[in-house]
């Protein structure tokens, strides 16, 4: 039986003052930014009818972030509005629809000068700031963990980034471009936070909050289910945060997925001791995105109240998501779906096929009422591997 761990956290409330960071007043700005880029379309949101139907419950939804900004994955949300966030700082204008414009003009570009950023990433966190670096007209920097895929290496390269592979897991690729943004007098934009390092991760956070945004003004009823993966937990506290602050009393019950070798929340979580607990050394999952021991600080205080349950499991599952989404069932349309992006499409038709988790599937009310709202956060960013999991099955 593939391993398939979970803890439940319907004891802890959340957090006002947590949740205030995403709320939809406080990303506003985001919002307002990211529909003012070149190149912005909200992405789809599907509803795989006949899929629905087949595993039991009223709906599933799933947004398809392979569409963004033609980058393959959510991840320049964040980037780009953290990097307009600075540059604005910088020159004391507020970020807003007019930012763009006004950061690309020669005369605001000579005034800054040449920029780097730098940032750590298994893939598509970099491919995002390098491309957001690249349309601002600045420099970056991008650091790799050991066994990266060389496709997501090229193709942050692709974006004019100076990037490489370093032999560090994620967590001390992270540090050594915290250091090199310290020595070099660099721009760290990291999506993840640590004491003393939030106002960068908390616009990153901001700026994932545009595909909540983008859902909720789709939906006609809010779903009552949302499952979200998670690496650091950045983006599945901002868009649970963003969910919560909207919905209230009738936010969804909020599932966060990770891999087994990676599972810091789940861990933190169990323990339920206030402290942060790590995974150390390297992480051999296929989901290359969620491959980080340490959570960032800024999402925990939202995912401590907001997250009800959560799910540590093996590729096991990230692959029968892959085919899940990938090979529709009659009628449905096809979501191509990487590792990352999948894994919690297969944890659902786990939790609502297996046997063994009958009662997990009772305790977070998962039936025929049920509205399931998943974000397929990327596409096939490792063709290779999305190949080799299609034709295996
Ligand atoms: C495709 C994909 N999904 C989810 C995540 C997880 O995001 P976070 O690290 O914010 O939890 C990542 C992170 O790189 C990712 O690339």
């Amino acid at each position: 039986m593939p391993q398939f761990q979970y803890y439940l956290n319907f004891h802890h409330q959340p957090d006002p003052k947590a949740l205030a960071l995403t709320s939809p007043e406080a990303t506003q700005a985001a919002h307002a930014f990211h529909t003012s880029l070149p190149g912005y379309a909200p992405t789809p949101l599907v509803s795989l009818d006949a899929q629905a139907k087949h595993l039991g419950i009223a709906k599933l939804w799933v947004k398809d972030e392979s569409h963004r900004f033609g980058l393959n994955a959510f991840k320049g949300l964040g980037g780009s509005y953290a990097i307009a966030e600075y540059l604005c700082g910088r020159l004391d204008i507020p970020v807003d629809g007019k930012a763009f414009s006004l950061l690309t003009a020669p005369e605001t570009r000579e005034k800054l000068g040449q920029i780097t950023f730098v940032t750590a990433t298994d893939g598509n966190h970099g491919r995002g700031v390098a491309w957001a670096a690249r349309v601002f007209g600045h420099k970056s920097v991008v650091y790799m963990p050991k066994g990266s895929a060389l496709e997501r290496l090229e193709n942050i390269r692709a974006q004019g980034a100076q990037a490489e592979i370093t032999d560090l897991n994620y967590d001390d690729a992270v540090r050594l471009a915290s250091q090199m943004a310290e020595e070099r007098g660099w721009v760290l934009i990291q999506d993840t936070a640590w004491d003393g390092y939030e106002a960068v991760p908390t616009h990153i956070m901001q700026g994932y909050t545009t595909l909540a945004w983008e859902i909720a003004q789709e939906l006609d009823q809010p779903p009552t289910h949302l499952f979200l993966q998670a690496g650091v937990g950045s983006v599945a506290g901002a868009v649970s945060g963003y969910f919560a602050a909207l919905y209230g009393d009738q936010r969804p019950v909020t599932v966060i997925c990770e891999p087994d070798q990676a599972d810091c929340l789940y861990r933190t979580a169990k323990a339920d001791d206030g402290n942060l607990h790590f995974v150390t050394g390297d992480m051999n999952s296929m989901m290359a995105g969620l491959c980080c021991g340490e959570p960032c600080t800024v999402s925990w205080d939202i995912l401590q109240g907001v997250g009800d349950c959560f799910v540590s499991c093996a590729d096991h599952y990230a692959a029968r998501g892959m085919i899940l989404l990938g090979k529709p069932l009659d009628g449905d349309p096809r979501v191509i779906s990487g590792e990352s992006g999948a894994v919690t499409a297969g944890v659902l038709e786990g939790l609502l096929t297996e046997a063994r988790l009958a009662d997990l599937r009772d305790k977070l009310g998962l039936n025929e009422t049920s509205r399931v709202l998943l974000i397929s956060t990327e596409g096939d960013t490792d063709r290779e591997n999305y190949h080799r999991i299609l034709n295996i099955f």
